[in-house]
């Protein structure tokens, strides 16, 4: 299957939990994605419905996580959270509306997903790494 949107190197954590929970999220996405472009009428909903399950279960342990190491910016990450599931769950509401311009939304949702959210991860790898909590990589520069 070709994939629209992949993680970024430099959001990959090394831990099991979080990188699983940021792979079900993107594949979630793929999917939807290649559902709307092999065929804009296709039965979308349990995809959305899947990807705000995913978001929601990795949101969820990124959260306990950064509680349990005290993280400097939960709140305002957990806003963050917030207002994508927020704005995913505008998409299935227009979606089940019946509204046309769904997949530009869907789109348009993917890369605040992609880019922002992901983002919003970096500081949190830095500190995770700085306080030991997960190994500092060596990873080469994504050119
Ligand atoms: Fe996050
Ligand atoms: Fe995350």
């Amino acid at each position: 299957m070709q994939n629209y949107f992949s993680i970024p190197n430099a959001a990959i954590f090394d831990h099991e939990l979080i990188d699983s929970g940021h792979k079900a999220i993107v594949d979630a996405m793929n999917e939807i994605v290649k559902a709307f472009n092999d065929d804009p009428g296709s039965e979308c909903l349990p995809l959305l419905r899947r990807l705000d399950d995913a978001m929601r279960s990795h949101f969820a342990e990124e959260e306990a996580i950064m509680e349990t190491v005290n993280y400097y910016d939960v709140v305002v990450h957990k806003d963050q959270h917030q207002d994508i599931l927020g704005k995913l769950n505008k998409i299935i509401e227009s979606y089940i509306a019946g509204d046309s311009n769904c997949v530009e939304q869907v789109h348009n949702l993917f890369h605040i997903a992609v880019t922002d959210l992901m983002q919003a991860d970096l500081p949190l790898k830095s500190f995770l790494e700085g306080i030991g909590y997960i190994q500092k990589q060596n990873r080469e520069p994504v050119s």
